[in-house]
């Protein structure tokens, strides 16, 4: 086995959206299952805990690591099999996940669209089960193989297994016992597997693409939704390359529809959508732009002045926000939203 190339004191600032300056004590490229194994081999490396990174655009950064950082790179595209209901298509964890959605839709596997332009990397996918514009990654999902960081041992999940929820699977929960499979902090993502459904149907009922669906005449073409997709992302999301943010800070709450009731009684204009489950999911940037957030800073942590759930560093460089001013602003809007709403907002964000 080939030994694994560690870096020490690895400057993390390019490899977290938000840009936050931080150090990693110990940092490993993985470019490879076989390189996992490298590191738990190590004689050094085995007994420290581990942290994998992925593309960094959803981690707030509040001090140096000192787990060894497993930066994952493993790369590869290809479409695995082909049948009359889906193409399954492969991606290494550690592409880039916009190039995974516009190398389907090149190679005329469409499915992902619009889950274009989200950051971060195929391998954060599943764990997060990202979503935008009407599509969760779950709606998408055949597998991912994966590697245990305690046994060593490779495995393969399927949907049921990944327990996917709203931003939500088994890699987010620790075991609670011996025969729970919570997976936090101890698998590394390898590959994941698309199902991509045939025929192909565009999914337009978000607001924003339905807009754009009455503009135009006929079925859009899937290349057509993933370019919608992305001017209505630019439109109101910061780039990441210019002012660093990890996307939406907080989760979207859900209220039960008498609590829903209450909060419309005295705040008619509050967006609310209905869930299939009977409970109520509300907009949390609708409820933090009530609360007046909307392009407030306090120190270098911001609230883009276009969308109130995403907090952005308002500093550059050297002089970046810290994780500590990200967190004390975040906690200020809690407090808001809850004096005002009797609601508590989740951070999406894991805070390291
Ligand atoms: N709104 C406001 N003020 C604001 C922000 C939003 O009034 O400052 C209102 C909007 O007018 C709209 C509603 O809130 O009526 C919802 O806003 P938007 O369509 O921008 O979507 P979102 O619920 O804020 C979610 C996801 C995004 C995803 C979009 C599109 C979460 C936490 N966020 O945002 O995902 O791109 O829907 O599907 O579920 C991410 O997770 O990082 C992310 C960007």
């Amino acid at each position: 086995m080939t030994a694994v190339q560690v870096e020490h004191q690895a400057p993390l600032q390019r490899y977290n959206t938000f840009g936050i300056v931080a150090k990693a004590q110990r940092l490993a490229r993985i470019r490879s299952a076989a390189d996992i194994l490298a590191v738990l081999a190590d004689a050094e490396l085995a007994a420290l805990p581990k942290f994998v990174l992925g593309g960094g655009s959803n981690i707030v950064l509040t001090g140096d690591l000192r787990a060894v950082v497993l930066k994952v790179e493993i790369r590869g595209l290809r479409l695995v099999e082909e049948t009359d209901r889906a193409w399954i298509v492969e991606a290494g964890a550690g592409e880039r996940w916009h190039d995974a959605v516009q190398w389907t839709v090149d190679h005329g596997y469409p499915g992902l669209e619009n889950l274009a332009l989200i950051p971060g990397t195929v391998g954060a996918a599943p764990v997060q089960n990202i979503g935008a514009y009407g599509i969760e990654l779950q709606d998408r999902f055949e597998s991912l193989d994966a590697v245990d960081l305690q046994t060593g041992q490779p495995f393969t999940l399927n949907a049921a297994q990944c327990a996917f929820g709203y931003r939500d699977s088994v890699f987010k929960h620790p075991a609670a016992g011996p025969n729970d499979l919570g997976l936090a902090g101890r698998a590394v993502v390898t590959h994941v597997r698309f199902r991509l459904p045939r025929p192909w149907k565009p999914e337009l009922d978000y607001a924003d693409l339905a807009r754009r669906q009455a503009e135009n005449s006929g079925v859009p073409t899937p290349r057509q939704i993933f370019d919608w997709v992305c001017e209505i992302r630019r439109a109101k999301l910061p780039d990441p390359g210019v002012v660093g943010n990890a996307g939406s800070f907080f989760k979207n709450p859900t209220v039960s529809p008498e609590q829903c009731a209450d909060i419309i009684a005295r705040e008619p204009r509050i967006v609310h959508y209905p869930l299939p489950d009977g409970r109520i999911k509300l907009a949390a940037g609708w409820l933090i732009d009530a609360c007046g957030w909307k392009g407030k800073s306090v120190g270098k942590a911001g609230v883009y002045e276009k969308q109130a759930l995403v907090l952005v560093n308002r500093g550059q460089g050297a002089d970046s926000v810290t994780g500590g001013e990200v967190m004390t602003l975040a906690r200020a809007i809690q407090t808001s939203v809850y004096e005002r709403f009797g609601i508590r907002l989740e951070p999406e964000p894991v805070v390291v």
